[in-house]
């Protein structure tokens, strides 16, 4: 068998969803289960890459053999993703990153009062566009969770973000997104070329973006 150009490679994968604090007892966070970041890097590492999977919350274990970074916030993903950038080849954010924070924390459990409550959000850092940035020559992967306009708003985040490949999901589609076990996938690529793919498993998901990452390592 013919080793993966990926064989050596050095990959981050980020994976889950993040929690952005209010109180010691509340956060905000979404429905990421981290089934799909997960099964990314299961099969980047069985393709001979060395792994590193920074990970928000999940109820998963890591695959054996990947560098395991846990985090809860987008900042301390944030930071994470920063700290091993350097050594990376390639980056793929399948992390559902929150977007926004609470603006105020609180170190004590928050009383409830008549009425109703305001809490002022600020925005994180979008990791992803600081990555887009500084990217060299480094193979950049995001993805694009969408409920509507999904091709539309795929290829702005893919510009925006100056990404290689885009992997979007409509996560309103049966069978696509969040904590599933499937997902209906559509991988652009920054030169236009377009592939959907119908409903499969997230291990084979994740085979075709590493088949579509491979391509471009080989110049293909
Ligand atoms: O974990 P599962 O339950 O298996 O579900 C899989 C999934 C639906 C989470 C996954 O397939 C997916 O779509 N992940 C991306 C979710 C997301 O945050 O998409 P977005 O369109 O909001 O963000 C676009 C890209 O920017 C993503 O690569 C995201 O990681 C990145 N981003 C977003 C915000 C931010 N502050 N920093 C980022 O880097």
């Amino acid at each position: 068998k013919v080793p993966s150009v990926l064989n050596q490679k050095t990959i981050i994968i980020t994976a889950g969803p993040t929690r952005e604090k209010i109180d010691p007892v509340r956060f905000f966070s979404n429905h990421s289960s981290g089934k799909m970041g997960y099964a990314i890097a299961e099969q980047a590492k069985e393709l001979g890459a060395s792994v590193i999977l920074i990970s928000g919350p999940t109820s998963l274990a890591p695959p054996a053999g990947v560098t395991f970074v846990p985090v809860e916030s987008a900042e301390e993903m944030y930071h994470e993703v920063m700290n091993h950038f350097d050594k990376a080849d390639i980056v793929i954010k399948s992390a559902a990153v929150s977007d926004y924070r609470p603006k105020q924390t609180f170190d004590q459990k928050m009383k409830k009062k008549d009425g109703s409550l305001v809490i002022e959000l600020e925005r994180t850092e979008d990791i992803l566009k600081r990555l887009g940035e500084k990217k060299g020559t480094k193979l950049l992967v995001g993805f694009a969770a969408e409920t509507e306009n999904v091709e539309q708003y795929a290829l702005h985040k893919l510009n925006e973000k100056n990404l290689d490949l885009i992997v979007a999901n409509n996560v309103n589609e049966p069978g696509a997104g969040f904590q599933k076990d499937t997902n209906i996938v559509t991988i652009f690529h920054r030169n236009g070329e377009k592939k959907a793919y119908p409903l499969m498993s997230k291990k084979e998901v994740a085979n075709a973006i590493l088949r579509e990452i491979e391509k471009l390592l080989k110049g293909e």
